[in-house]
């Protein structure tokens, strides 16, 4: 089992720096609710599927590369609340070993 270590900035602006399996297939948003940084129901009502933008966060490393955007993403955000240059939906960001060190700040509940 290897894990990366990514810091999440919940919505409170408190930062947690927590370990992050990749081996199983977890996304951002699926970290985020596993470690209950976020009250339930209030990230990932969509499941994961792109739909819903609760799951929206800032990318504030720059140096650490993530995956392209795919059209279903694109489109979820240009319809979001509060979005940046820099928000992604978490739902859509696997947790893998390039992840090592990734700082995401959770966008306000919509
Ligand atoms: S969980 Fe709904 S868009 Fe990510």
């Amino acid at each position: 089992m290897s894990d990366v270590n990514i810091t999440i900035i919940d919505r409170d602006g408190v930062s947690h720096t927590i370990p992050a399996p990749t081996d199983m297939a977890m996304s951002l948003m699926e970290i985020v609710r596993a470690y209950e940084l976020v009250p339930e129901g209030t990230i990932g009502i969509c499941g994961g599927m792109a739909m819903c933008a609760s799951c929206q966060c800032y990318i504030l490393s720059e140096d650490i590369p993530l995956p392209e955007m795919l059209p279903d993403e694109e489109m979820m955000l240009d319809e979001a609340y509060n979005v940046k240059p820099n928000s992604r939906l978490g739902c859509q960001i696997p947790v893998t070993e390039e992840l090592e060190g990734l700082i995401v700040e959770l966008a306000p509940e919509v």
